[in-house]
Protein backbone atom coordinates (compact mmCIF):
# COMPACT_ATOMS: atom_id res chain seq x y z
CA UNK A 1 0.00 0.00 0.00
CA UNK A 2 1.04 3.23 -0.91
CA UNK A 3 0.54 6.58 1.29
CA UNK A 4 -0.27 10.04 0.63
CA UNK A 5 -0.85 12.77 2.66
CA UNK A 6 -3.62 15.31 2.33
CA UNK A 7 -3.02 18.98 4.13
CA UNK A 8 -6.27 20.63 4.82
CA UNK A 9 -7.94 23.12 7.40
CA UNK A 10 -5.09 25.10 9.15
CA UNK A 11 -2.78 22.04 10.23
CA UNK A 12 -4.73 18.87 10.11
CA UNK A 13 -3.39 16.15 7.62
CA UNK A 14 -5.78 13.44 6.45
CA UNK A 15 -3.50 10.25 5.06
CA UNK A 16 -4.85 8.25 2.41
CA UNK A 17 -3.63 4.69 1.74
CA UNK A 18 -3.69 3.17 -2.06
CA UNK A 19 -2.68 0.15 -3.88
CA UNK A 20 -1.48 -0.57 -7.32
CA UNK A 21 -5.58 -1.27 -8.34
CA UNK A 22 -6.54 2.57 -7.39
CA UNK A 23 -8.63 1.47 -4.47
CA UNK A 24 -7.88 3.51 -1.68
CA UNK A 25 -8.94 4.39 2.26
CA UNK A 26 -8.80 7.46 4.00
CA UNK A 27 -8.40 8.34 7.69
CA UNK A 28 -9.96 10.93 9.55
CA UNK A 29 -11.80 12.87 6.44
CA UNK A 30 -12.16 16.70 8.28
CA UNK A 31 -12.89 17.79 5.01
CA UNK A 32 -14.59 16.58 1.95
CA UNK A 33 -13.96 18.91 -1.05
CA UNK A 34 -9.90 18.88 -1.21
CA UNK A 35 -10.29 14.94 -0.43
CA UNK A 36 -12.42 14.25 -3.14
CA UNK A 37 -10.54 16.28 -5.63
CA UNK A 38 -7.54 14.67 -4.94
CA UNK A 39 -9.55 11.19 -5.36
CA UNK A 40 -10.78 12.22 -8.30
CA UNK A 41 -7.14 13.34 -9.72
CA UNK A 42 -5.41 10.23 -9.39
CA UNK A 43 -8.94 8.30 -10.22
CA UNK A 44 -8.61 6.50 -6.76
CA UNK A 45 -11.30 4.52 -5.41
CA UNK A 46 -12.18 4.27 -1.99
CA UNK A 47 -13.51 1.59 -0.29
CA UNK A 48 -13.23 2.35 3.48
CA UNK A 49 -12.84 5.37 6.00
CA UNK A 50 -11.02 4.80 9.31
CA UNK A 51 -12.02 7.72 12.28
CA UNK A 52 -9.56 7.82 15.13
CA UNK A 53 -11.77 9.85 17.40
CA UNK A 54 -14.57 12.14 17.70
CA UNK A 55 -13.52 15.69 16.64
CA UNK A 56 -15.05 17.61 13.92
CA UNK A 57 -11.47 18.31 12.56
CA UNK A 58 -11.60 14.49 11.81
CA UNK A 59 -14.75 13.62 11.26
CA UNK A 60 -15.90 16.71 9.20
CA UNK A 61 -15.77 15.17 5.27
CA UNK A 62 -17.45 11.88 6.28
CA UNK A 63 -21.32 12.87 5.70
CA UNK A 64 -20.30 14.71 2.23
CA UNK A 65 -17.86 11.79 1.05
CA UNK A 66 -20.06 8.99 1.12
CA UNK A 67 -22.77 10.87 -0.88
CA UNK A 68 -20.50 10.62 -3.60
CA UNK A 69 -19.44 7.07 -2.42
CA UNK A 70 -22.21 5.70 -0.69
CA UNK A 71 -20.77 1.99 -0.70
CA UNK A 72 -17.69 2.83 1.89
CA UNK A 73 -17.72 1.35 4.65
CA UNK A 74 -17.09 3.62 7.89
CA UNK A 75 -15.03 2.25 10.91
CA UNK A 76 -14.59 4.70 13.98
CA UNK A 77 -14.81 4.07 17.92
CA UNK A 78 -17.89 4.20 19.99
CA UNK A 79 -17.38 7.96 20.26
CA UNK A 80 -17.76 8.25 17.06
CA UNK A 81 -21.11 6.65 16.26
CA UNK A 82 -22.90 9.95 14.75
CA UNK A 83 -20.60 10.43 12.09
CA UNK A 84 -21.88 8.16 9.55
CA UNK A 85 -20.21 5.06 10.98
CA UNK A 86 -21.21 1.42 10.14
CA UNK A 87 -18.60 -0.39 12.01
CA UNK A 88 -17.78 0.66 15.20
CA UNK A 89 -14.22 -0.71 16.13
CA UNK A 90 -12.89 -2.10 19.93
CA UNK A 91 -9.62 -2.21 20.98
CA UNK A 92 -7.89 -5.81 19.64
CA UNK A 93 -9.54 -5.76 16.44
CA UNK A 94 -7.93 -6.90 13.55
CA UNK A 95 -9.72 -5.53 10.16
CA UNK A 96 -9.18 -6.81 6.49
CA UNK A 97 -9.27 -3.69 4.18
CA UNK A 98 -8.26 -4.46 0.58
CA UNK A 99 -6.39 -7.53 1.99
CA UNK A 100 -4.40 -6.10 4.67
CA UNK A 101 -4.49 -6.35 7.83
CA UNK A 102 -5.47 -3.50 10.38
CA UNK A 103 -5.22 -3.89 14.15
CA UNK A 104 -7.02 -0.99 15.90
CA UNK A 105 -5.92 -0.01 19.59
CA UNK A 106 -7.29 1.57 21.93
CA UNK A 107 -5.50 4.71 22.83
CA UNK A 108 -7.72 7.34 24.88
CA UNK A 109 -6.75 10.74 26.57
CA UNK A 110 -7.12 13.10 23.96
CA UNK A 111 -10.35 11.91 24.13
CA UNK A 112 -12.68 9.42 25.56
CA UNK A 113 -12.38 6.38 23.09
CA UNK A 114 -9.30 7.26 20.80
CA UNK A 115 -8.13 4.53 18.93
CA UNK A 116 -5.15 3.61 16.81
CA UNK A 117 -5.00 1.85 13.31
CA UNK A 118 -2.13 -0.14 12.84
CA UNK A 119 -1.00 -1.74 9.32
CA UNK A 120 2.41 -2.45 8.66
CA UNK A 121 4.31 -0.48 8.49
CA UNK A 122 2.06 2.29 9.38
CA UNK A 123 0.40 3.85 12.54
CA UNK A 124 -2.75 6.22 12.42
CA UNK A 125 -2.26 7.53 15.95
CA UNK A 126 -4.64 11.01 15.37
CA UNK A 127 -4.15 13.43 18.25
CA UNK A 128 -2.21 10.91 20.68
CA UNK A 129 1.42 11.53 18.94
CA UNK A 130 2.37 14.31 17.17
CA UNK A 131 5.98 14.68 15.70
CA UNK A 132 7.74 16.23 19.07
CA UNK A 133 5.00 16.29 20.92
CA UNK A 134 1.05 14.23 21.83
CA UNK A 135 -2.24 15.55 21.64
CA UNK A 136 -3.97 17.62 23.88
CA UNK A 137 -5.16 15.82 27.27
CA UNK A 138 -9.04 16.53 27.70
CA UNK A 139 -10.68 15.25 30.58
CA UNK A 140 -7.80 15.51 32.69
CA UNK A 141 -7.44 11.64 31.57
CA UNK A 142 -3.11 11.96 32.29
CA UNK A 143 -2.84 8.39 33.08
CA UNK A 144 -4.83 7.12 29.84
CA UNK A 145 -2.86 9.82 27.88
CA UNK A 146 0.34 8.13 29.60
CA UNK A 147 -0.91 4.44 29.02
CA UNK A 148 -1.75 5.24 25.28
CA UNK A 149 1.35 6.56 24.67
CA UNK A 150 3.42 3.86 25.97
CA UNK A 151 1.64 1.43 23.49
CA UNK A 152 2.88 3.61 21.07
CA UNK A 153 6.41 3.84 21.72
CA UNK A 154 6.04 -0.42 21.82
CA UNK A 155 5.82 -0.47 18.15
CA UNK A 156 8.54 -0.95 15.91
CA UNK A 157 11.47 1.77 15.64
CA UNK A 158 10.50 1.57 11.55
CA UNK A 159 6.95 1.75 12.07
CA UNK A 160 6.26 4.78 9.84
CA UNK A 161 4.45 7.41 12.28
CA UNK A 162 1.05 9.10 10.48
CA UNK A 163 0.35 12.10 12.77
CA UNK A 164 -2.71 14.09 12.03
CA UNK A 165 -1.23 17.58 12.26
CA UNK A 166 1.80 19.72 11.98
CA UNK A 167 2.93 21.32 15.03
CA UNK A 168 6.40 19.85 14.84
CA UNK A 169 8.62 23.34 14.71
CA UNK A 170 6.11 24.58 17.59
CA UNK A 171 6.77 21.27 19.85
CA UNK A 172 10.43 21.33 19.11
CA UNK A 173 10.52 25.06 20.25
CA UNK A 174 8.74 24.13 23.10
CA UNK A 175 11.21 20.97 23.72
CA UNK A 176 14.50 23.83 23.73
CA UNK A 177 12.58 25.67 26.00
CA UNK A 178 12.71 22.70 28.07
CA UNK A 179 16.01 21.21 27.28
CA UNK A 180 18.25 23.86 25.38
CA UNK A 181 21.24 21.48 24.90
CA UNK A 182 19.66 18.54 23.47
CA UNK A 183 21.61 18.10 20.40
CA UNK A 184 19.18 15.61 19.18
CA UNK A 185 16.47 18.63 19.39
CA UNK A 186 18.27 21.24 17.74
CA UNK A 187 19.71 19.15 14.72
CA UNK A 188 16.15 18.02 14.14
CA UNK A 189 14.91 21.62 14.52
CA UNK A 190 16.83 22.46 11.87
CA UNK A 191 16.61 20.05 9.63
CA UNK A 192 12.74 20.44 10.10
CA UNK A 193 12.67 24.13 9.03
CA UNK A 194 14.63 23.30 5.64
CA UNK A 195 12.30 20.21 5.15
CA UNK A 196 9.35 22.13 5.42
CA UNK A 197 10.20 25.02 3.51
CA UNK A 198 10.90 22.39 0.49
CA UNK A 199 7.98 19.45 0.97
CA UNK A 200 5.51 21.90 2.85
CA UNK A 201 5.23 18.81 5.84
CA UNK A 202 7.63 17.37 8.07
CA UNK A 203 5.60 14.42 8.18
CA UNK A 204 5.50 11.31 8.31
CA UNK A 205 7.92 10.61 11.26
CA UNK A 206 8.89 7.35 12.35
CA UNK A 207 9.00 5.88 15.77
CA UNK A 208 12.57 5.70 16.02
CA UNK A 209 13.03 9.06 15.69
CA UNK A 210 10.49 10.21 18.00
CA UNK A 211 12.49 8.28 20.66
CA UNK A 212 15.08 10.70 20.15
CA UNK A 213 13.07 14.32 19.95
CA UNK A 214 10.00 14.02 21.64
CA UNK A 215 10.59 14.69 24.75
CA UNK A 216 6.28 13.10 25.82
CA UNK A 217 8.35 9.61 24.77
CA UNK A 218 11.40 10.28 27.22
CA UNK A 219 9.97 11.07 30.37
CA UNK A 220 11.70 8.38 31.86
CA UNK A 221 14.87 10.18 31.43
CA UNK A 222 16.81 11.62 34.52
CA UNK A 223 17.88 14.96 32.24
CA UNK A 224 14.13 16.02 31.96
CA UNK A 225 13.61 15.36 35.75
CA UNK A 226 16.70 17.93 36.65
CA UNK A 227 15.27 20.36 34.17
CA UNK A 228 12.23 20.82 35.17
CA UNK A 229 13.88 20.73 38.72
CA UNK A 230 11.39 17.77 39.23
CA UNK A 231 12.43 14.97 42.35
CA UNK A 232 15.21 12.68 40.74
CA UNK A 233 13.08 9.69 42.07
CA UNK A 234 9.38 11.08 40.72
CA UNK A 235 7.82 8.62 38.25
CA UNK A 236 7.53 8.80 34.48
CA UNK A 237 4.07 9.76 34.66
CA UNK A 238 4.31 12.89 37.11
CA UNK A 239 7.08 14.01 34.56
CA UNK A 240 4.43 13.50 31.85
CA UNK A 241 1.68 14.99 33.96
CA UNK A 242 4.20 18.16 34.59
CA UNK A 243 5.62 18.30 30.32
CA UNK A 244 1.72 18.10 29.28
CA UNK A 245 0.57 20.94 31.63
CA UNK A 246 3.71 23.19 30.93
CA UNK A 247 3.08 22.92 27.50
CA UNK A 248 -0.79 23.50 27.49
CA UNK A 249 0.60 27.11 28.05
CA UNK A 250 3.35 27.45 25.75
CA UNK A 251 3.17 29.95 23.04
CA UNK A 252 6.55 29.55 20.85
FE1 LIG B 1 -8.59 15.88 18.27
FE1 LIG C 1 -7.15 17.09 15.51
Amino acid sequence: MMLKIIPILTDNYVWILYDKKNFCIIIDPGLSKPILKEIKKHKWFPVAILLTHNHIDHTGGVKNIIKHYPNITVFGPFETRDSNVNKIVNDGDKLFILNKEFFVFFTPGHTLGHVTYYSKPYLFCGDTVFSGGCGRVYNKKYLDMYNSIQKILSFPNETVLCCSHEYTLSNLDFSMSILPEDKDIKNFYKKTKKIIEIKKTSLPSYILLEKKINLFLRTDEYSLREAMRLDRNCNSLEVFIKLRVKKDYFWS
